[in-house]
């Protein structure tokens, strides 16, 4: 898609319909889906109807700052994109269109181990903050080899992936005969006649694989990658190991209970990110922002908390920073710029959000990130 046209995808769900329209069926319905019957992917983003903001007139608000400071690093916006694997199914440019958007936009791009570009050569192509995110493997010498060229590479977190000890069920991705790469039957084939510009792309480009653990991956489904190499044995303990190894800031994603949380700051982690993987995991576990206050208040003094999964709109990113998270971070909403159009689809998507949040924090009264509490926010009790 043309960066003019893209320029006409106003909305987060403007650019989704942008990617529908240009992916293969199988890539965005992979980006798009949720576990079983998808109730808490459809929660996540529903449950913050449930909160309104509660404006405050005659502020003065002609000078806006967006910017928040996460674990020593400061961001020009209160957001940052989420890890998400094998960005090259989605759009050729993959990882590097994200990456090269998200330091433009001067926000954190965090890396997912299952990258379709070595996590080196991400490194090195912006100056941009960079975090790391570990799913943890059996072998872990594999997992030691992870860390220390993530730390040699420069990645300045790690971000520990928790809610994943296997994968979820998605029943879109077998019904659509997903794979990376991907294998083509006959209806993968009629389906790829409908998405020409991704199928061009596709054929003329390198073949997409785990650039990170290439030498030992081939053309697996995810699934079954993902309970070959997964360790469902990992707990507590190897947590601790894993934090030793790693020795330096380190970030939990994947937590929606207080007891987690407060484990989690107990073996060391300096973040929590509140999250249910985007609603691919367990189906009917709570949207992130419903669990928020109550960890905030039993951590938020020990740890930076941060709120991921199902936003899509400024006004999100202020409830949930109203409520007490240091930042949010999505992915979706890039993934569908990035399918959509690219690096320019990713930059559309930053955009979007960037202006969404300097705009409603203008309507809401507020100058600067800081000044948001629960005040602004009241929960409807007809919920
Ligand atoms: C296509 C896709 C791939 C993902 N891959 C990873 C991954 O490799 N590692 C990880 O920790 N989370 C992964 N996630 C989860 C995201 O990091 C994030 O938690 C979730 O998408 C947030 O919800 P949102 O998409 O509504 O913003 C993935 C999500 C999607 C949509």
């Amino acid at each position: 898609m043309k960066k003019g046209k893209l320029d006409h995808c106003l909305s987060i769900e403007d650019l989704r319909q942008a990617a529908r329209r240009r992916a293969h069926k199988m890539v965005f319905d992979y980006i798009d889906g949720g576990a079983d019957d998808e109730k808490t992917l459809f929660e996540n983003t529903s449950a913050f109807d449930k909160y309104s903001l509660m404006f405050r007139i005659l502020a003065g608000v002609e000078k806006i700052d967006t910017s928040v400071t996460l674990l020593g690093q400061k961001m020009d916006l209160p957001f940052f994109c989420s890890p998400s694997a094998g960005n090259r199914l989605f759009h050729t440019q993959g990882e590097r269109a994200v990456a090269t958007a998200a330091a433009q936009a001067g926000v954190i791009y965090s890396l997912s181990t299952l990258s379709s570009v070595p996590l080196e050569e991400i490194a090195a192509l912006t100056t941009g903050p960079k975090w790391f995110q570990l799913y943890v493997w059996k072998d872990r010498v594999l997992v030691k080899e992870m860390l220390d060229r993530a730390r040699a590479a420069g990645y300045r977190a790690l971000i520990l992936t928790v809610d994943l000890p296997i994968s979820g069920n998605r029943e879109r991705d077998p019904r659509n005969g997903l794979t990376i790469p991907p294998h083509y039957g006959p209806r993968q084939v009629f389906e790829a006649l409908k998405a020409p510009f991704w199928t061009y792309d596709f054929l003329t480009s390198a073949p997409i694989n785990y650039a990170n653990l290439s030498a030992k991956t081939s053309a697996v489904s995810l699934a079954d990658f993902v309970a070959q190499q997964l360790n469902a044995d990992f707990n507590w303990r190897d947590a601790e190991w894993l934090l030793g190894e790693w020795g330096g800031p380190a970030v939990i994603k994947g937590v929606v209970r207080v007891d987690d949380a407060r484990r989690a700051i107990e073996t060391g982690f300096n973040a929590v990110i509140i999250s249910n993987h985007g609603g691919r995991q367990l189906d009917h576990s709570p949207a992130p922002i419903d669990v928020l206050e109550e960890i905030v208040q039993a951590v938020g003094d020990r740890a930076e908390i941060i709120l991921d999964s199902g936003v899509r709109r400024g006004t999100d990113v202020l409830t949930a920073l109203s409520l007490g998270a240091k930042a949010v971070s999505f992915a979706r909403p890039y993934l569908y710029g990035l399918a959509a159009g690219g690096e320019a689809g990713v930059k559309r998507a930053l955009d979007i959000m960037a202006e969404a949040v300097r705009r409603d924090m203008a309507l809401l009264g507020v100058r600067s990130i800081s000044e948001l509490d629960a005040s602004f926010v009241r929960k409807n009790t007809a919920f």
